[in-house]
Order: C-alpha cells, then structure tokens, then sequence
C-alpha cells in the first residue's frame, strides 16, 4: 500500500470511504462537504505546485492506495487562531480493510510531516460514548489522549471529547 497525497483520482474513492462510514460515524451531510473540502485541498496544492507552504500552514489529505483502489484517509487543517496546533479531518478506513495497520500508516506520514513544520500539539474530535470506542483506542494507541469533555456538544446526551496528541519540545 502507498501512502499519498490526495489527487482528483482520488476522490470519489476517499469519498466512499467517509460514505460507507455515514450514519455511523459521519452525518449524511458529510458526505457533500467531505467532497467539498477535498476538492478544496487538491485544487490549492496543484495551486501551490505541490509543496510551497507560501509561509502559511496548508490542510493536507493523504490516502492509503493499493492497486488504484483508496482504502483508507486521514487529513489535517491547521487551527487559525491557534499556535503550530491543527485538527485531524476525516479520518476513516474502509471496512474491509480495518485493523490491518492502514490508520497507523496514514497517521504516521502526517505525524512525520507536521513534526518537520513544527507542530505543537493535534486535535481530534470524538465522543465518549460506546459506539466510538474503536476510534478511541486507535487514537490512544498512537499517543493521543483525552483533553476535555464538552457536554451535549453532538447533541443531548452526546458529549463531545477532545483527544490531543502533543509533539515533544
Ligand atoms: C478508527 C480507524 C480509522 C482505525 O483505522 P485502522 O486501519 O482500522 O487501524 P489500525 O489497523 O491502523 O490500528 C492501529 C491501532 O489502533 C488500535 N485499534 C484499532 N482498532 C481497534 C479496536 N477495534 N479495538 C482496540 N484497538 C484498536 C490498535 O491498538 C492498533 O494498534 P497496533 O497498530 O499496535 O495493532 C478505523 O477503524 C475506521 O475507519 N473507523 C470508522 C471511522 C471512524 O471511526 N473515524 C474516526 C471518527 S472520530
């Protein structure tokens, strides 16, 4: 499997992978701004010829692809009002393809990349409750730990968890 940047071959297949997921872990109305944000980043790294960071922080999204099929996808958008810190995006693997390291793989090249623009710390955003407690211990298992809970964030009864992942000074 290769890890890479997302590219318009991509899409449709990085797309499906967030719409096998909805109704369980994404809204129905994620898939139309999943495409939208996806678009949104292919078409400003063709803008910035691929790699020129322009001085400012760019959203990245990497694919894990085998044999031209996407299997899985992780992205991260740099927090504006914030210092180094970003916010994981989208971050799903097919169903057929889960718990054969395709996460980790995905996670490990932003890892690499945000540590050599010297990141301070990642957010991802979860909950609490039973049906997230596969993405929970994935995220634990790469380090990251919960930082706060907002009560009813997702709605009534549903909280929202923050994990963070800090890089070390
Ligand atoms: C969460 C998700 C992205 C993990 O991807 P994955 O490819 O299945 O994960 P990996 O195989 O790389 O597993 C990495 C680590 O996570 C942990 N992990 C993964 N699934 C787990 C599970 N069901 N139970 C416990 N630990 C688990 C393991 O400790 C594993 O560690 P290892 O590499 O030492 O074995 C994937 O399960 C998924 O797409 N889930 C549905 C969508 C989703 O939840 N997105 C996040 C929304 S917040």
């Amino acid at each position: 499997m290769q890890i890479l940047d997302m590219t318009p071959e991509h899409l449709e297949g990085a797309v499906e992978v967030i719409r096998v997921h909805s109704g369980e872990f994404f809204y129905p109305h994620e898939i139309a701004s999943a495409r939208a944000r996806f678009q949104s980043i292919i078409a400003q790294r063709l803008a910035n010829d691929g790699d020129a960071r322009l001085g400012v922080a760019q959203p990245r999204q990497v694919v894990g692809v085998e044999d031209g099929v996407v299997l899985g996808t992780m992205g991260y958008v740099p927090e504006e009002g914030a210092l180094n810190a970003y916010q994981l995006s989208y971050v799903a693997v097919h169903p057929d393809a889960m718990g054969k390291g395709i996460g980790r793989a995905l996670w490990e090249a932003l890892e690499h990349d945000l540590r050599e623009q010297d990141a301070r710390i990642v957010y991802t955003w979860t909950s609490p409750l039973s049906y997230t407690e596969r993405p929970r211990r994935f995220y634990e298992s790469l380090g990251f730990r919960c930082a706060c809970i907002l009560p009813d964030y997702w709605m009534d009864g549903d909280d929202l968890a923050i994990f963070a992942y800090r890089f070390e000074g």
